[in-house]
């Protein structure tokens, strides 16, 4: 990651209250057990991760966790990496991944682009980036997560068959992402109707994020790209 322009901290606070003592007790205790291979020691083996699973899904910025915990409830036999540096975020997934007893979920407390350049080509079905940070300023965009970096990568994880999923409140966003996919030849959006935008698929269940960006009157959009 040495190309020039490359910024080192995209995302913005890592903390915002103080964890519970159950969290924190969590975090010692469960989360070492779930956590997703350190990119740092060099390219990671999703069948090593998940020998078992059909299909590996990885989810960025994933917040609280309620889209990834949701998704990996419902497929026990897919494999889910989270990445989030937000350690509240981070708590909350550990925690319902104890509760729920979720044995199929891994996850990457820190920044998701090292692991995103760790992991092979081809070994993602899904990549979901819900809600990244808009970074609205014109001089921040080059925080934004979605770049062509971004879908440089995408294509070259996700397999031919795959989806990425993008969701946004933001106007500017939902253009910026349309706009980085329509360069991205691997990629063909999947819309025909406004409905397929409009309208929060069944297989998509509400974060927390996009339920105060309703609340407070913004309206998402949902954007799933199939690559070619
Ligand atoms: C606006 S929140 C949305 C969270 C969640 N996806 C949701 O819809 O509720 C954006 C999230 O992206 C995370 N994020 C920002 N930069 C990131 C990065 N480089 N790698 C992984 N996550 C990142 C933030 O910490 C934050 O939790």
């Amino acid at each position: 990651m040495n190309e020039p322009g490359y910024i080192p901290q995209i995302y913005g606070r890592r903390q915002d209250k103080p964890l519970t003592t159950r969290q924190a007790q969590l975090m010692a205790t469960v989360l070492p057990c779930v956590a997703a291979p350190d990119p740092e020691a060099g390219p990671i083996d999703p069948s090593a991760v998940f020998p078992q699973a059909d299909e590996l899904w990885l989810e960025v910025g994933f917040g609280g966790g309620e889209h990834l915990a949701w998704q990996a409830a419902r497929h026990p036999n897919i494999g889910f990496i989270g990445a989030e540096p937000f350690i509240n975020g981070v708590a909350k997934l550990t925690a319902a991944i104890d509760a729920e007893g979720l044995d199929n979920v891994r996850i990457h407390f820190g920044d998701a682009r090292p692991l995103i350049e760790a992991l092979p080509d081809g070994c993602l079905q899904r990549l979901f980036v819900l809600h990244p940070d808009p970074w609205p300023k014109k001089r921040h965009h080059k925080r934004r997560m979605v770049s062509p970096w971004f879908f440089g990568e995408a294509a070259r994880l996700l397999a031919p068959g795959g989806q990425l999923r993008v969701a946004s409140d933001i106007a500017d966003y939902i253009r910026w992402t349309l706009m980085h996919a329509q360069a991205a030849p691997a990629f063909e959006w999947a819309a025909t109707h406004p409905a397929d935008w409009r309208e929060r698929p069944a297989d998509w269940p509400q974060t927390r994020y996009e339920a105060k960006a309703i609340r407070e009157g913004r309206r998402p959009t949902y954007l799933i790209f199939h690559r070619k």
